[in-house]
């Protein structure tokens, strides 16, 4: 039987097809735009699996997408799942695993009064209630990948600045995270589980950018700046309340490292092995800051 990725062509779900892939299963990936998307840097998520057109807030886009899936790795588009919990269950997908945020784990006041909170939460219920007879939540930690925000500004002078650089939290590589994932679609074992998945160790920002440095060989150093200047920069490409979470989020973690969030030991249960460091994803990402 097929599995559908979708958000094959993103940060998370290009592993997610490889891994699948790699542990011989029959793959179809779901993509807006096939034409546009079918260029070097997908040549990775796009070999070797069947491409089928469709957008996940269209659900009669999904109809062929759908045609003999018995499985779907769902990227949060969170207005579009409720929808698509339905249309999947009633085009016959057994099992659906979705990725939300660990805020929806609502591990601290913080946690629970966040923008995001509900929107994930109700993500969830819908995919529970309506959707597809087996069920995986994962509840990823802010993504390593979000350091790649500052690869622009380490280009061009090596500062990387950042409105709270002693933040810490336990972020978590891609590639776990869709290792964690390809784990819920092929073992039926995590049925109905809400799993908070992060790295192995909280690592403050200015803590990343020393590993980068060290894995780029490119001298760095991070600058404290006025949030109000990061807000304004950040909600030219993230949505306000995003924006504000995050915000939060870090002045509290950098004021109090012990209202991070915890680490766990989810990547290590679900696949055997331990969550990759900072310090691995630094390494793996070098040339992004070269
Ligand atoms: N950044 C964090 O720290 C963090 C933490 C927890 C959760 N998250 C969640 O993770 C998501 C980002 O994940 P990522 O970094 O792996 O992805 P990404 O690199 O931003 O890629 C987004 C993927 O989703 C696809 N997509 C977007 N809208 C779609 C739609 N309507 N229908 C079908 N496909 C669609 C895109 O396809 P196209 O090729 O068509 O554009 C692309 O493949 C965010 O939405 C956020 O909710 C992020």
């Amino acid at each position: 039987m097929t599995i559908l990725v979708t958000g094959a062509t993103g940060k998370t779900g290009r592993h997610v097809v490889r891994q699948l892939l790699a542990a011989g299963e029959e793959v179809r990936v779901l993509i807006r735009d096939p034409e546009s998307a079918a260029n070097a840097e997908n040549a990775d998520a796009l070999s070797g699996v069947d491409v089928v057109r469709g957008d996940l807030s269209e659900p009669e886009s999904l109809y062929a997408a759908l045609d003999g899936v018995s499985s779907v790795f769902l990227f949060p588009v969170l207005d579009a799942i409720p929808a698509f919990a339905e249309t999947a269950k009633r085009a016959g997908v057994r099992k659906a695993v979705l990725f939300t945020g660990a805020w929806a784990a609502g591990h601290t006041a913080r946690d629970r009064a966040s923008w995001v909170y509900p929107r994930y939460r109700a993500a969830e219920a819908a995919l529970a209630e309506n959707g597809p007879e087996r069920w995986t939540v994962l509840r990823p930690a802010p993504f390593a990948t979000n350091a790649l925000w500052w690869a622009p500004g380490a280009r061009a002078d090596g500062v990387v600045r950042l409105p709270h650089p002693d933040a810490v939290c336990p972020v978590v590589h891609e590639a776990d995270l869709a290792a964690a994932a390809v784990a819920a679609l092929l073992d039926d074992g995590h049925h109905g589980k809400r799993y908070t998945v992060t790295g192995p160790a909280p690592v403050s920002q200015a803590e990343q950018v020393a590993a980068i440095a060290r894995a780029s060989g490119r001298p760095l150093r991070a600058e404290r700046i006025d949030p109000e200047v990061w807000r304004a920069g950040a909600e030219r490409f993230l949505r306000p309340g995003i924006v504000a979470d995050l915000l939060n989020e870090w002045s509290q973690t950098e004021a109090d490292p012990a209202t991070a969030l915890p680490v766990t030991s989810c990547v290590e249960d679900l696949t055997g092995r331990p969550a990759r460091t900072f310090a691995h994803w630094a390494a793996d990402h070098a040339a992004d800051f070269s």
